[in-house]
């Protein structure tokens, strides 16, 4: 059982290191050429004209990020299964910023193969969300999600830290940015921290809960709520989250509480690992915390299997020195 378990624990770790060491390395062959001007600050291109190469600047708003390109959903894609081929010549055609991109709905809506994303189930509750309302179409899925970069953080991530900067920087990428902020809307940027200043550590909240905890009303059916409700219906209530069996049992630690239930339900024989980190029922789960999340720490799971792996070979060897002195 406990070699079991090491093996497991091993297996786990190697499995973790691939996957870094992959990244950067997953960007489709045929991609290079695009991505040769645009992860570069400047790019060379042969001038007709004067017959000279020239240096010219990118433009910094068109300069991607490969390391995310590679862990995002759409790595397999080729730029041009998205973008029109006409991009492989240089200088782009002037009439290709016109070219309709496709957005997430035409790719997933009503596609069984993704049925398990509610893209459609989504796409309603948007609708009804206080941007669509004021905004309409020009508020497109894509001005949350990049087609470049996404990457479905609370259902792949165990780390709670991670899940909820990732959704935060989406809303702060323009509640907190004027430059993006402006291509939706032309009133003043209202600041955040103002507006906020009824809540207390305002900072330590921001990186513990996500935005959307208090400004959606949280779905059972929906994993992500996607229904941004108007400023007057936000949760300002300290309760809802301080509380034993609070709201964010239902909405930000949602995919935990799954894989507990998926993992207990199909195993009943906890691991050596799971003694730290599974948790037995629902009840248990709830009830732990009075704020739930101060102790929701994955690298501590790893540490205490450490000091535990590691009181465990003491004993051996202390039993191996034992008798040899015998
Ligand atoms: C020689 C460098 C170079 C190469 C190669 C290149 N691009 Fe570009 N691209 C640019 C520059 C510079 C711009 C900024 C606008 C301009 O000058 O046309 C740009 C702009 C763009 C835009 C934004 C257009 C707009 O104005 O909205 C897209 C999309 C794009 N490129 C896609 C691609 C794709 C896809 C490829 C590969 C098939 C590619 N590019 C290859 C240099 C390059
Ligand atoms: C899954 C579809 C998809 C793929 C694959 C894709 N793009 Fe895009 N790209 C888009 C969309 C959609 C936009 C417009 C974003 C918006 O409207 O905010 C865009 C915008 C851009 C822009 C303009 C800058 C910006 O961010 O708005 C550039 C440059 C660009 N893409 C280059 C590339 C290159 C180079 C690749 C290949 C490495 C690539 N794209 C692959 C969908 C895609
Ligand atoms: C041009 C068509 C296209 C567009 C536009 C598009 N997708 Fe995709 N998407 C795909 C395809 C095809 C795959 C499967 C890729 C693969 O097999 O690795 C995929 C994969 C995904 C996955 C992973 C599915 C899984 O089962 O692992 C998610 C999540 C996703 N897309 C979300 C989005 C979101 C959100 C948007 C809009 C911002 C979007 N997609 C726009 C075609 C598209
Ligand atoms: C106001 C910002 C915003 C808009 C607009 C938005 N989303 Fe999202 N969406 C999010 C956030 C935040 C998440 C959670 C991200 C994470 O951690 O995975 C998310 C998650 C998702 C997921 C993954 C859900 C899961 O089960 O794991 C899908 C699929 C998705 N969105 C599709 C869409 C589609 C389709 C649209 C347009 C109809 C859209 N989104 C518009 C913010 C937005
Ligand atoms: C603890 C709950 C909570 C969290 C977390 C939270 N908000 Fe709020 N937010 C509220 C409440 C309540 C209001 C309404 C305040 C009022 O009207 O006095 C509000 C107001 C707003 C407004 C309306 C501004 C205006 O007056 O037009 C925006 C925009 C906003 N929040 C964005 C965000 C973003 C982005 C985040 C994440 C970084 C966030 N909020 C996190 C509770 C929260
Ligand atoms: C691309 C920019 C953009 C993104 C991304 C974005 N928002 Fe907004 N949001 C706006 C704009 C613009 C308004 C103001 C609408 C108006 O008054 O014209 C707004 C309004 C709001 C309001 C106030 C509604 C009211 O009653 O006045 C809330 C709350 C809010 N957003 C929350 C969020 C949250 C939470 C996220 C992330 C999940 C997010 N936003 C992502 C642009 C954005
Ligand atoms: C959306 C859920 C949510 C709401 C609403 C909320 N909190 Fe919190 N609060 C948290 C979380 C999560 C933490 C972080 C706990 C941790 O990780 O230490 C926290 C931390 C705190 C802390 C700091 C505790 C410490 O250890 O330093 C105080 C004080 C606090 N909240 C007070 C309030 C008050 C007062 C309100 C109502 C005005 C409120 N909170 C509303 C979720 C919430």
């Amino acid at each position: 059982m406990r070699f079991f378990a090491c093996t497991l624990f091993l297996v786990i770790l190697a499995g973790f290191l691939g996957v870094l060491n992959l990244n950067g390395q997953n960007i489709p062959e045929q991609n290079q050429a695009c991505l040769k001007c645009h992860t570069s600050q400047a790019h060379t291109i042969y001038n007709d004209w004067t017959e000279k190469e020239e240096k010219r600047l990118m433009n910094p708003f068109y300069i991607l990020d490969t390391i995310q390109l590679a862990v995002g959903v759409h790595q397999v894609f080729s730029c041009i299964d998205c973008h029109s081929m006409d991009y492989e010549t240089y200088p782009h055609d002037g009439q290709l910023k016109l070219e309709p991109m496709m957005t997430c709905i035409d790719c997933h809506g009503g596609d069984p193969t993704y049925e398990d994303w509610q893209f459609d189930r989504i796409e309603e509750e948007f609708q009804k969300s206080v941007h669509y309302e004021l905004h309409g179409d020009q508020f497109s899925c894509s001005k949350c999600h990049s087609q470049h970069y996404y990457r479905a953080t609370a259902r792949t991530s165990s780390d709670l830290r991670e899940i909820v900067d990732y959704s935060n920087k989406m809303c702060l990428s323009c509640h907190d940015n004027m430059t993006k902020y402006q291509l939706v809307s032309e009133d003043a940027k209202p600041q955040l921290v103002d507006i906020h200043n009824w809540l207390p550590n305002q900072e330590l909240h921001f990186r513990r809960v996500r935005c959307i905890e208090c400004h959606t009303e949280v779905q059972d059916s929906l994993m992500v709520s996607h229904n941004i409700l108007r400023k007057e219906h936000a949760t300002k209530n300290c309760v809802e989250c301080h509380s034993a069996n609070s709201m964010l049992q239902a909405s930000l630690y949602k995919y935990q509480n799954l894989r507990v239930r998926t993992e207990t339900g199909e195993n009943s024989q906890k691991s050596i690992l799971g003694l730290f980190t599974v948790k037995n029922t629902q009840e248990d789960f709830s009830n732990e915390y009075y704020v739930i999340g101060a102790s929701r720490i994955p690298y501590l799971n790893t540490i205490f299997a450490l000091i535990f792996f590691a009181t465990l070979g003491g004993i051996v060897v202390h039993t191996i020195i034992r008798i040899i002195k015998k």
